[in-house]
């Protein structure tokens, strides 16, 4: 029998999870269960590159469960896990940092982000997380990585660093393929559409929990364009504001960008903006009622990433160990 293809990802729970979050990633992941072995985690390694508060970090993975699985990823179908139940991560993670050149690393724009937004604690976790993240990827041997377009360059960097080490030492690691949706690869920011939505800006990001009429207001006051047009056409970079939010509306109504043109034709972007909204909160009312039902079963919670961390970790240990002999670790 051929063996089911491997699928993974993770997000950080630095913040509340947002749209472009659920139309880069997660909308992608949940619709693959039956084709694929599906491996989804809460990067809560990730997120102390920067300073968290304890108790918010441990509220929202959680959190981030609960919405993972009110977002269609069935527990029974898909291994989610906490990141840090599974030490293999920690472990390769160090490995994979000495198979990563510091040139590499100097060249991600993640970084170089990051370190201007926090000149404060340029850390070494901040510097050396690609190596973490091969390491996240690598341990499970996936064939496709689904992601956004900003972490498209991290996924190439693993790519890169599986070839050397398989190149050093034979066929240890699968090489994967990131998968990058046609829509929603890049949502941007509503309130500053040459910037990516993130929770950095709360103003122009949309969190998947939050109350429809505060959706709403937001799609409202979303940025438009200066031109004197006020019709809705698809133009990115002439555009950008129109154009992002016809991307966020082909991505949950399905439509084409000629078929929302069409729909819209001499109505301006007074009827647009509240229309998007209008599909927004109706593609997230079910998320956000089921996350919170989920949310307030903590016993259910804490069964889901029990059993996911044994999955996984039985999973990583194989790789953890093939990868221990072939450096010339002395098995314990
Ligand atoms: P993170 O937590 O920043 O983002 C999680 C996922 O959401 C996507 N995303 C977006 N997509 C479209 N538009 C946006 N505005 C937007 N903002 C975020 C991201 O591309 C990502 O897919 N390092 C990763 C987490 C991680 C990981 C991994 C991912 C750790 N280990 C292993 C895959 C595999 C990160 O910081 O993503």
């Amino acid at each position: 029998m051929d063996e089911k293809k491997v699928m993974l990802s993770g997000i950080q729970p630095s913040g509340d999870l947002h749209l472009g979050n659920y139309l880069g990633a997660i909308r992608n992941w949940g619709a693959r269960a039956e084709e694929f072995d599906c491996y989804y985690f809460m990067a809560d390694m990730h997120t102390i590159t920067v300073r968290q508060e304890p108790a918010a970090l441990r509220r929202r993975t959680l959190e981030q469960l609960a919405q993972y699985i009110a977002c269609g990823l069935d527990p029974e179908k898909n291994t989610l896990f906490i990141q840090s139940h599974v030490h293999q991560h920690a472990e390769l993670g160090w490995v994979l940092n000495c198979y990563t050149m510091f040139g590499e690393l100097s060249r991600m724009t993640q970084f170089k982000d990051k370190a201007a937004k926090h000149a404060e604690n340029i850390n070494g976790g901040l510097f050396t997380y690609p190596a973490l993240m091969a390491a996240d990827i690598l341990l499970y041997q996936p064939d496709f990585v689904p992601v956004g377009d900003d972490q498209k360059q991290h996924v190439e960097l693993t790519r890169d660093v599986a070839q050397r080490f398989n190149g050093i030492y034979g066929d240890v690691f699968k090489v994967p393929e990131p998968y990058i949706p046609k829509t929603g690869a890049r949502i941007m920011s509503l309130n500053a559409p040459d910037t990516k939505m993130s929770k950095s800006i709360p103003e122009g990001c949309v969190f998947l929990m939050e109350k429809p009429e505060d959706i709403q207001r937001k799609f409202k006051r979303a940025i438009t364009d200066s031109d004197t047009e006020n019709c809705v056409r698809f133009d990115p970079a002439g555009k950008p504001g129109v154009a992002n939010l016809m991307a966020i509306y082909s991505a949950v109504t399905g439509k084409t960008y000629d078929e929302i043109q069409a729909e819209f034709a001499g109505m301006g972007y007074g009827k647009f903006k509240p229309a998007v909204g209008d599909a927004v909160v109706e593609a997230l009312r079910p998320i956000r009622e089921e996350a919170a039902r989920i949310m307030a079963d903590k016993a259910y919670l804490e069964s889901v990433y029990r059993a996911g961390a044994e999955k996984a970790s039985y999973v990583a240990e194989k790789t953890l160990r093939k990868v221990y002999k072939k450096i010339g670790f002395v098995a314990r």
